[in-house]
């Protein structure tokens, strides 16, 4: 093929991270496509020399991989579910011992290793939840913005919505949702690693969708490593310490919560003693 007719067709051609992103939005079209190739892949591999065991541990994996981008908890459940229930119920896999059901249980621990937990499980951003953003917090071209627990990328997509002219990072603790998050989002950097380790202080806003439990450590960090005007932005749970400089919707009545450094507080930071005693088992008597 020429180059010129190359670079005719090329653009053309959907990438693969757009390609499973339209795909995941027919329903139930990735549900069906995941549990035929797991069982051709189970057929393949038991048609080969391959043991039981590896056969079907390798086809739940790869039905558990097709299933991260699917848009709610639900369908994830269905897609990466479907292969070894349709394989318990047909009798193709009666000669593995009982334990080896425990091994959908061993995916998930990979999936999302405990510190995800500690935080928040994957709840994944809704497609056009933060078109408000970039109106209540603009940016300039070219500014650093990052997903703090980026998932598999959702958030990312949204943030490049609201912020199509910045530079797009995503943390992710999970392998897996990262690699899943650098399938959706070829145009971010996503690193692997813990966004409490991760210096936020090149950012101009640094985005969560966590559990309300972890915003006040996220005020915390975000005081001490934001600079003036840099943004912090907490979909659905607010933090309740600060005043808030603006408030989005997602489009299902969700609030974005914003908050612009020098932040402004609704209550007193707490002092050393105070950190100290929130780091025991009771909460500072009068909160
Ligand atoms: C509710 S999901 C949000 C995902 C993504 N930000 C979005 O909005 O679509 C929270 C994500 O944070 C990740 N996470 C939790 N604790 C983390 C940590 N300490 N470091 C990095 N990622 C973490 C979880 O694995 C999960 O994928």
């Amino acid at each position: 093929m020429s180059t010129a007719l190359a670079s005719a067709l090329l653009p053309a051609l959907p990438r693969p991270g757009e390609a499973l992103a339209r795909l995941h939005r027919r329903w139930p079209l990735p549900a069906l496509a995941a549990w035929s190739l797991a069982w051709a892949l189970f057929v393949a591999l038991r048609g080969s020399t391959a043991p039981l065991w590896l056969a079907v541990a390798l086809a739940t994996a790869a039905g558990a991989l097709l299933a991260l981008p699917s848009s709610t908890q639900m369908r994830r459940l269905l897609v990466a579910g479907g292969f070894p229930l349709s394989l318990a119920a047909s009798g193709a896999a009666a000669a593995l011992p009982g334990w080896a059901w425990l091994l959908p249980l061993a995916l998930l621990a990979l999936a999302y290793p405990l510190r995800a937990w500690q935080d928040a499980p994957w709840f994944p951003t809704p497609s056009g939840a933060l078109d408000q953003l970039a109106e209540l917090a603009p940016l300039p071209a070219g500014a650093a913005v990052l997903d703090a627990g980026c998932g598999a990328g959702h958030g990312l997509a949204a943030l490049r919505r609201a912020y199509p002219e910045a530079r797009l990072e995503g943390t992710e603790w999970s392998r897996p949702l990262a690699w899943a998050a650098r399938l959706r989002c070829p145009w971010a950097r996503v690193r692997r690693g813990d966004l409490w380790q991760q210096s936020w202080s090149s950012f101009s806003l640094v985005y969560l969708f966590q559990r309300p439990e972890s915003l006040p450590r996220a005020v915390a960090k975000a005081s001490a490593e934001l600079a003036p005007g840099d943004w912090l932005a907490s979909l659905e749970f607010p933090a309740v310490e600060l005043v808030p400089q603006g408030i989005g919707r997602a489009e299902d009545g969700r609030p974005v919560w914003l908050y612009r450094h020098p932040f402004v507080r609704s209550v007193p930071a707490p002092d050393a003693d105070t950190l100290r005693r929130l780091g025991s088992s009771r909460p500072p008597r009068g909160r």
